[in-house]
């Protein structure tokens, strides 16, 4: 059975006069532990599917099952990490980590150890009792990943959560984002602007098009591809030829696609 299906899933954005087609026909399905990357152009959808999944917008047609249940109906937990950290600065390092087992009345003194282990594994247990204004960009990232996976979620949406980096610390975290997960076992949707993110970390990618969006075309990742970390997998001959491949794909859609699609209650029309 399938971890998440999104079955015809279809959302517009209604305004006072207008409305706009965001999503058309939205159909895929996630495997327990798999790791997918949603690529695409600016306005394609992915943070809409995204919101979908994490239930805080709801599709106007088509249904999310996880583990066969109703999005709305499912109590698993699901993480939400994004480009920006949204980490309290009142607050430090340990505490900002723990705020979900806090607002979950769920923070044990088990739980504090887990975060301090994590904190470690994620190289930042010397700066445990520090603030954030005191971390760089790339080490913020890391507190939101420990936030994150402390509650430990069942599936991680990440948006686009190290487009914000430095290529340096970007490929860093990608490596370690990747270890992490798969250590643990979760599977997870990655949304992202960069083919090269999207091949070294995934297992399959979905690549977008737009106005509405929509699922262009499959790719699956090669198994020698999946089982390098994302700083080897940009080494391998195999990387290169997948990367064009979803080049020309990205490229075919946008000579295709027009300018986003707004349409008025009373007349369809293109701005
Ligand atoms: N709250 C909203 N109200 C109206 N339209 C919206 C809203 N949020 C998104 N849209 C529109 O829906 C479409 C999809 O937006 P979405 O943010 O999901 O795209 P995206 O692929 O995540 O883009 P980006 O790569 O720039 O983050 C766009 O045309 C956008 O303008
Ligand atoms: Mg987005």
């Amino acid at each position: 059975m399938s971890f998440l299906t999104l079955d015809h899933v279809s959302h517009h954005y209604f305004s006072k006069n207008n409305y706009t087609k965001a999503l058309d026909n939205i159909s895929f399905s996630v495997k327990d532990g798999e790791f997918i990357a949603l690529l695409g152009p600016s306005g394609c959808g992915k943070s809409t599917i995204l919101s979908i999944i994490a239930g805080i917008i709801k599709q106007t047609a088509g249904e999310v099952l996880l583990e066969g249940k109703l999005i709305n109906d499912s109590d698993l937990a699901i993480g939400y990490m994004l480009q920006q950290d949204y980490l309290f600065p009142w607050k430090t390092i340990k505490e900002n980590s723990l705020i979900g087992p806090k607002i979950g009345r769920s923070k044990t003194s088990e739980v504090e150890n887990e975060a301090l282990k994590m904190l470690k594994e994620v190289g930042l247990s010397n700066v445990a009792n520090s603030y954030p204004n005191a971390l760089s960009g790339g080490m913020r990232q890391r507190v939101a990943l420990v936030r994150t996976l402390i509650t430990d979620p069942k599936i991680l949406l990440l948006d686009e959560p190290f487009s914000a980096l430095d290529y340096q610390t970007k490929l860093k975290l990608e490596d370690l984002v990747s270890q992490l997960l798969r250590s643990y076992h979760k599977t997870a949707v990655l949304v992202t602007h960069d083919i090269g993110e999207a091949i070294s970390m995934s297992d399959r990618i979905l690549v977008m098009d737009s106005n509405p969006g929509s699922i262009a075309k499959i790719f699956e990742v090669p198994l020698e591809l999946r089982n390098e970390t994302p700083f080897l997998v940009r080494k391998h001959p195999k990387y290169q030829i997948l990367f064009d491949r979803i080049w020309d794909e990205l490229n075919k859609n946008e000579s295709t696609s027009g300018q986003t699609k707004v349409v008025s209650n009373q007349n369809e029309s293109q701005i």
